[in-house]
Parts: structure tokens; sequence; C-alpha cells
């Protein structure tokens, strides 16, 4: 029987991307003040810096930072077996770590958690593991609109297995096209593992659907909720999904450290992944035998300090008011798009309102490529990707090489927004009435040493 999962259950979570749930309810808290949350980020200090890159890596605020430095002089020793003082806060900090981030995806249980180096790591772990029970013929149903590491480790695995893998494709305003999940969905299909929110078109996936569409064939569901986990705390439970993988420097939390969450009684049914120290029961010269989750899943020594950064940044996020904060990303989304929407050249790619969709958002302008937008506003300071966002097949679909991505985070200003909207404006009046070369000049004349 399941145990009745971390006590202190008081965060409240409102699917981002979803206005009616916002609107429910009301608060006692003060008004949400951006600019009074964006000083608690030593890493944003820096004046004239817009720090636009947030689904790629979030920046960490002082108390994550301050409990990194002080587990490292208070309490740094390898965990578990230690029979010293050290050893002991060690091991104590990294369990009270685990049940942070099972009060924040609101598990039934922190044996569910299980600590891996971050999204990635988390998908080739389950891609392995699982696989393990897989049969020439099994189907799993990805999405066009997949990040690679929600793709690559499955195609391996396919390769090896002689698996089948089908695709949901993407609609016009790059969402995964749900009416197509009756006929890619058979009774084959094994796994459904589609991403949360993507990290190209800002699109948040229609989980419910998903989940009973998988049901009733049988299959099991795995959200990659890499871009998800920055919007605020997670319900497991309300979900309903079988896995869920996340990583540590997107929630504000160190990089090196993720999370892979499954159902316990699914966890206990999957062999190891990687095997060595600290995840044995017994070994033998000719064998041995593993512990239970989380630690079966946990080889060699654990990203300690990274995981206790990330109990803390999850904490830290729980503290928040995710109601105001969302309505605030939907305004500095709304000011995004309509900004970009009357530029000259540009094409947003991606759901053009705020519905189901979270502030990631991807564009593309004529006669510049995404390398030449990204480099000319860094030099407004504004701090961009661009590229094909690790979303080869995505980008490929929308006939595009590559796009330029602004996405936000609670502590983004309007003047974030702003400066990349005036940026954006100076270089396509630069390129004047469609100069490919002026364009180029202006972009080489700033950064000679680009290529
Ligand atoms: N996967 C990260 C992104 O989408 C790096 O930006």
């Amino acid at each position: 029987m399941r145990d009745a999962g971390p006590r202190s259950l008081a965060m409240k979570t409102t699917e981002p991307g979803n206005q009616q749930s916002m609107n429910a309810g009301t608060t006692t808290r003060p008004a949400f003040d951006p600019s009074a949350l964006k000083r608690q980020f030593p890493g944003l200090a820096e004046p004239d810096l817009h720090y636009l890159d947030n689904a790629a890596t979030a920046q960490m605020p002082e108390v994550v930072l301050s409990a990194l430095r002080r587990f490292e002089i208070e309490a740094r020793a390898n965990v578990h077996e230690g029979a010293h003082r050290r050893a002991r806060a060690a091991t104590a900090a990294l369990g009270e770590a685990r049940s942070r981030i099972a009060r924040f995806l609101h598990a039934y249980s922190t044996e569910e958690v299980v600590f891996t180096y971050g999204t990635t790591s988390s998908i080739n772990m389950l891609a392995d593991s699982l696989g393990a029970s897989l049969n020439p013929g099994d189907e799993i149903l990805l999405s066009v609109l997949e990040h690679h590491s929600n793709l690559v480790p499955w195609q391996r695995l396919a390769a090896r297995r002689g698996l089948v893998l089908r695709f949901l494709p993407i609609t016009n305003d790059g969402r995964i096209d749900m009416d197509r999940l009756q006929s890619e969905l058979t009774s084959r299909c094994r796994l459904v593992a589609l991403t949360h929110c993507s990290n190209v078109t800002g699109a948040v996936t229609d989980v419910a659907r998903v989940v009973a569409a998988a049901r009733h064939v049988g299959a099991r569901v795995l959200l990659d909720g890499a871009q998800r986990a920055l919007h605020g705390p997670l319900d497991m439970r309300r979900l309903d999904v079988d896995f869920y993988a996340f990583s540590g420097h997107k929630t504000y939390g160190p990089t090196g450290i993720g999370v892979l969450w499954g159902r316990r009684e699914l966890l206990e049914a999957l062999p190891p992944f990687l095997t060595g120290g600290q995840m044995i029961e017994e070994v033998t010269l000719e064998s041995a035998t593993f512990r239970p989750p989380p630690r079966r899943f946990e080889a060699g020594t654990p990203p300690i300090a990274a995981a206790i950064g990330l109990g803390v940044a999850l904490k830290w996020m729980g503290s928040l008011d995710w109601r105001a904060i969302r309505k605030h990303e939907i305004h500095l989304t709304r000011r995004l798009l309509d900004g970009l929407a009357s530029t000259a050249g540009v094409r947003v790619v991606g759901p053009s309102d705020t519905r189901n969709r979270l502030g990631v958002v991807s564009f593309s302008v004529d006669a510049f490529s995404a390398t030449e937008v990204c480099r000319h506003l860094d030099s407004h300071g504004v701090a961009l990707r661009g590229g094909h966002h690790c979303a080869q097949p995505l980008i490929r679909a929308l006939g595009l090489e590559g796009v330029a991505r602004a996405s936000l985070a609670p502590y983004s200003l309007d003047s974030d927004v702003d400066a990349l909207l005036q940026g954006l404006d100076e270089l396509v009046r630069a390129g004047g009435a469609s100069s490919k070369r002026r364009s180029r000049m202006l972009v080489e004349k700033r950064y000679p040493a680009c290529g």
C-alpha cells in the first residue's frame, strides 16, 4: 500500500496556461511585485541585462546559493553508509531534499522521486529500464514537437528492440494535434511520451486527453516536464501520469541535477540502469541484488549538493503566489506577442494567444538568421537563444532553419520585453526594404568575429 505521502501539501497548484483555473478563487497575499522578486537573484543584478533565456536555464535565488555554500562548509560528506556526524548531516539533508521535491510534485511518496542528472538522463534511464520489458512490434507514441531528449533515446531503444515509433503531428499554431490521437494510438502502444510544454512553441499539452486515451489502450504515460516545471508546482496525482522528468537548472536550482518521478509500483518493477555502489543489497563475485527504488536507480555518489540546492529551490517556488505570477506571465507574453506581430517581417511560431501556452515565444525574422537576431539583441543586453532548440524535426516541419526564442520567468519585467522589441525594431529597420546585405553588415559590424 502507498504511504500517505508528504504531510505538508499546502502548495496550491494552478495549471499554468489554464486561465480559468487561474482566475478562480481569491488571494489575500500582497500584490505580486516582479521587481522585488528579481532582487532575490544576485545573478540578475547586472545592469542592462535582460535575461530572456529561462527555458534554457533559469537563474538561482540567493536562498539557493546560500544553501549550497552552507552545505559545502557545514555538511560536505558522502551520504548513506558514513558513520560520522558529517555523513549523517549530508544524508539527512539529501533526504530532506527528496521530501521537498515530493511535496513540489504532490507525489504519493518520497520513494517515487529518483535523483538523476537532468531531464535527459531521466529519460535515457527510463528508456533503458522500461525498454527491457518491451517486445518487437510494441509501439511508443511521441510527437513532432519533442525535444531531442524525448526522441533520440526512444529511437535508439526502438532500433535495439524492434519497436515502432509513431508520431502525433503538429497543428498550424504549434500544438500537438490531438485529433490524431485516435488514429496514432493503437492497441500495440506501450508508452506515450510527450512534452508537457514545448520548448519552442510554448504550447501546453492537453494531458487529461492524452491520459484518458492512453489508459484506454493500456499504455503508460511519460511527460517531459523540463519546460513546465519552472512555471509552478506540479501535481502528479491530478495529472495522473506514470512518469515525469524535469531538470534542476530550469527550476531555479543548480545544474547537474534532475528528477525522474514514477509511480512506486512501476519503479519497483523496473531493473536498474546504472549499476555499482550505493544501489545494491548484496553482491557476490557472481551476482548482485538491488535496493528498492529510488536508490536502485541512483548508482554511485549522487550529486548531493545539487540535490539539496534543488530541494531549496522547489521549497522557494512553493512559497510564491503562482496565481499572481501566472497573470504577470500572461501580461508579458501578450506584450511580447503583440510587439512581435507589429514588427515587419517577424513570424511567431506557436500559439498567438495566451491560452494553454506558457511564456516561451519563438520567432523568425525575414532576411536574418536566428543567430543574427540573437547576436544583435545581445548587443542590447537581451539574452535570447537561437537555432533549432534541440527540436530539429519540429523546426523542419515548420519549414525553417532556426528560430530565436525568448523565454520568461516570474522575475521577467516589461522592460525586458521592451528591450527585445526595441532591439528587434532597430535590426529590422536597418535591414531597410528587405536589404539582406545591409542587415548583415549591421550584424557583422557589431560582431566582426562571428561568422
Ligand atoms: N533544452 C534547452 C532549451 O530548450 C537547452 O533551451
